[in-house]
């Protein structure tokens, strides 16, 4: 047990059902820093997230969130000792406006996320709150997703491609909110991404993931990512 790291799981193996999807992952993420998760298309990224969640079936190994086990823990349990996440899908729920999106997830602390302070972060959201979660677009209803996370006060955030699919301007903006959330105290992040370059500028602890297992990783940031290897491994044909 080590309370220094905000994340460890060791042999981790998870998956759908019976399947197996996530074979043997080791990572340790010590809190307050960023470790990014790199791989191709159907490598397992968003099922190793979804099984810390507690959403996918953890099959093996352990896991441990600020140095607690949270086996056997439903995903409302894990939020609550402070996992946030933000799925791929954003899971928006469409029938609820901007500001019960946002309110449906609050769990205040003092001292944490407010209302106010995740409307000044995505000024967007501001605009938009008496919208439907069904009218936004794909950029808004990523910062909703976002700021949603951020009303639980999460100590580990999960950000599965949160630039998925999004204008070049869109992404420039929540590029700028990651920086400001990498810098607030005491949080760490979890961070899929696809974009090499974008992935590397965020953190220099980097884990890239092959048919489910770690098949490159830089030692907890102790080496330089290796651009070369991590292209071989997790580079998506096109992109430079
Ligand atoms: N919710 C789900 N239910 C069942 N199978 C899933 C689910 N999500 C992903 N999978 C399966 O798990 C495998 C890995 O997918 P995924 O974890 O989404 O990879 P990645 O995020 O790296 O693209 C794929 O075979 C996919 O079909
Ligand atoms: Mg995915």
């Amino acid at each position: 047990m080590d309370e220094g790291l905000a994340l460890r799981c060791e042999g981790l193996c998870a998956g759908w059902g019976e399947t197996q999807v996530v074979s043997g992952v080791d990572l340790r993420l010590p809190a307050g820093e960023v470790l990014v998760v790199l791989g191709r298309n159907g490598v397992g990224k968003s099922t190793l997230l979804s099984c810390i969640m507690g959403r996918a079936a953890r099959h093996a190994g352990t896991l441990e969130v600020a140095g607690r086990s949270v086996v056997g823990l439903a995903p409302f349990a894990r939020a609550r000792l402070g996992v946030g996440y933000v799925p791929q899908e954003r899971e928006i729920f469409p029938s609820l406006s901007v500001r019960e999106n946002l309110l449906v997830a609050a769990r205040p602390q003092p001292g944490g996320w407010t209302l106010e302070q995740v409307l000044e972060l995505f000024p967007r959201l501001g605009e938009r709150l008496r919208n439907g979660g069904n009218q936004l677009s794909g950029g808004e209803q990523q910062m909703l997703a976002m700021g949603r996370a951020l009303m639980g006060n999460p100590r580990l955030l999960l950000l599965d491609e949160p630039m998925e699919g999004l204008a070049p301007v869109i992404v420039e903006m929540l590029v700028g909110v990651l920086r400001r959330l990498r810098a607030q105290a005491g949080l760490s992040i979890l961070l899929v991404e696809q974009h090499i370059g974008l992935a590397l500028e965020f953190s220099d602890r980097v884990v890239v993931l092959d048919r489910g297992q770690v098949a490159y990783d830089n030692q907890d940031g102790l080496v330089p990512p290796d651009r070369a290897r991590i292209e071989a491994l997790a580079g998506v044909s096109g992109e430079g």
